[in-house]
C-alpha cells in the first residue's frame, strides 16, 4: 500500500460531508459545551425526520447492536482489549440503534474499517457518511495516520460501499489479495503427488519442523534467523513472525530449512474459531529455494499436518498478496486453484490524513 499517495484533504472532505445531507433546514455548527461531538451539535433536520444522533458505543449497548453486523464480528460489539483499539459508532434515531460502524487498529498507525452498516429504511440519508465522518475525526485526535478497508469482491452490494467510500474521498479500491480455501480432505484431487513431493523434496535436504517439534529453543533459534533474513533482505518486513507466533498454531505451523538448521522459509497457520476454519497469515521462502520446490513442499507439509489434526473437513484459507511474480499467490493458484470450495478477491482502499500543514486551505 503506497500510504504516500493519497492527497485528499480531510478538513474538506469532512466538512462537504457534513453539509451535504440533513442540511437543507437550519444547518448549524454550534459550539457544544458538554463535549459531544460536532456532530451530536448539528441541529438540522429534514422536513418531518430528525436528525440521528451519531455517539461512541461500549460493550454494554452489544446486545441491542448485534443486529446491524455481521455474526462473524459480534466479536468486536465486546471486545475492550485494549491492545485491540475497537472504536465503534451508532447513529440513533431517538432510541433506536440505526446505524453502526466497528473499527479496530490495524498495521502501520492505521485503523481498519471493519463493517459499516445502516438499517434498511434508514439507507441513503447520509448516516454511513456521518459515521465515517466521527470515525475519521476520532482517529486524528488519537493521532492514527489514516484509516484502511479491505473486502471480498462477493461483498453483497459491494458497490455501494466502495460508492460511499469514494463520496467520503478515499483511495481508488485496488485488487490485493486473492483469497483461496480448500477443504483439506480434497487434497487427492487438488494435490494428488502431495507425499511423493513432499518425500522427494526431503530426501533432497527439506527439512520440515512444526513449532511442537523445534520446542523452545527451536522457536527461538527460528525467531533470531526469521529476523537476520529481513534485515538481510533475505525476507520483506512483513514475513516477520513475531507478531504470530503467540496465536500460531504449535502442530500445524512450518519452518522449513536445510540439513545444517538454516532456516529458509516458513507458513504460519492460526484457527480461526469465529469463521470455523484455518488460516495461513503468512508464508514466505528465500528466493533461492523456490525453484526447488520448497513452497510447495511447505504447503504439503501444512496441509499434511492439519489434517491429522483437525480432520478432513477442516476448511484451509490463504489470501496471498496478488500479482507478485514467484509468489505464493500465482504457486497456489496455479496449483491449486481450480479445487478450491470458493475463491475471490480482496479489495483496498484508504484513506490517509493528511499532515496540518496540507490541510491549511
Ligand atoms: C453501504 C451502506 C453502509 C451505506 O449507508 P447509507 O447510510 O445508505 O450511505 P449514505 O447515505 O451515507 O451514502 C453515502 C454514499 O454511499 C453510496 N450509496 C448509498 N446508497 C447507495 C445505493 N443504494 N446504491 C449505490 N450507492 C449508494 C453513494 O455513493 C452515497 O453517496 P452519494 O449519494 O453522494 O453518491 C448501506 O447501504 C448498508 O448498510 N449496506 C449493507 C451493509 C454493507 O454492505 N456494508 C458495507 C460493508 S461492511
Amino acid at each position: 500500500m503506497d500510504l504516500k499517495s493519497s492527497k485528499t484533504n480531510l478538513r474538506a472532505c469532512d466538512r462537504n460531508n457534513q453539509d451535504k445531507r440533513f442540511g437543507t433546514v437550519g444547518l448549524a455548527h454550534a459550539q457544544s459545551d458538554t463535549g459531544a461531538s460536532p456532530m451530536n451539535d448539528l441541529i438540522a433536520q429534514t422536513i418531518d425526520t430528525p436528525l440521528p444522533q451519531i455517539r461512541t458505543v461500549t460493550s454494554a449497548d452489544a446486545s441491542r447492536l448485534s443486529a446491524l453486523t455481521a455474526g462473524s464480528l459480534h466479536w468486536m460489539l465486546e471486545d475492550d482489549r485494549p491492545e485491540v483499539g475497537i472504536c465503534r459508532l451508532a447513529a440513533f434515531a431517538g432510541d433506536e440503534p440505526v446505524g453502526l460502524l466497528l473499527s479496530c487498529k490495524g498495521g502501520d498507525d492505521l485503523q481498519e474499517l471493519t463493517s459499516v452498516m445502516v438499517a434498511k429504511a434508514w439507507r441513503g440519508r447520509g448516516i454511513a457518511t456521518m459515521l465515517l465522518s466521527e470515525l475519521m475525526k476520532q482517529l486524528r485526535q488519537i493521532g492514527r495516520k489514516g484509516v484502511f478497508a479491505r473486502w471480498s469482491s462477493q461483498l453483497p452490494r459491494a458497490s455501494e460501499f466502495a460508492r460511499l467510500l469514494a463520496s467520503a474521498g478515499w483511495s481508488q479500491p485496488q485488487v490485493t489479495r486473492r483469497r483461496m480455501s480448500w477443504r483439506i480432505g480434497d487434497w487427492p484431487q487438488a494435490f494428488p503427488d502431495r507425499d511423493r513431493i513432499l518425500a522427494r523434496l526431503e530426501a533432497r535436504g527439506l527439512v520440515v519442523r512444526s513449532l511442537a517439534e523445534l520446542g523452545a529453543d527451536g522457536i527461538a533459534d527460528f525467531t533470531a534467523q526469521n529476523t537476520a533474513l529481513i534485515a538481510a533482505g533475505r525476507a520483506p518486513e512483513w514475513s516477520d513472525t513475531s507478531g504470530w507466533l503467540q496465536v500460531a498454531d504449535q502442530d500445524a505451523t512450518v519452518v522449513l530449512s536445510d540439513r545444517n538448521g538454516a532456516v529458509a522459509g516458513w507458513m504460519v497457520c492460526v484457527l480461526q474459531p469465529q469463521f470455523g476454519r484455518w488460516y495461513i497469515p503468512q508464508g514466505w521462502v528465500v528466493a533461492e529455494k523456490v525453484p526447488l520446490g520448497w513452497l510447495v513442499g511447505g504447503i504439503a507439509s501444512l496441509c499434511r499436518r492439519l489434517e491429522a489434526k483437525a480432520g478432513p473437513d477442516a476448511i484451509l484459507i490463504a489470501q496471498p498478496p496478488a500479482g507478485i511474480p514467484g509468489g505464493m499467490e500465482r504457486m497456489l493458484y496455479k496449483q491449486f486453484g481450480d479445487h478450491t470450495v470458493a475463491t475471490d478477491f480482496l479489495f483496498e482502499s484508504e484513506f490517509v490524513f493528511a499532515s496540518p500543514e496540507q490541510c491549511e486551505i
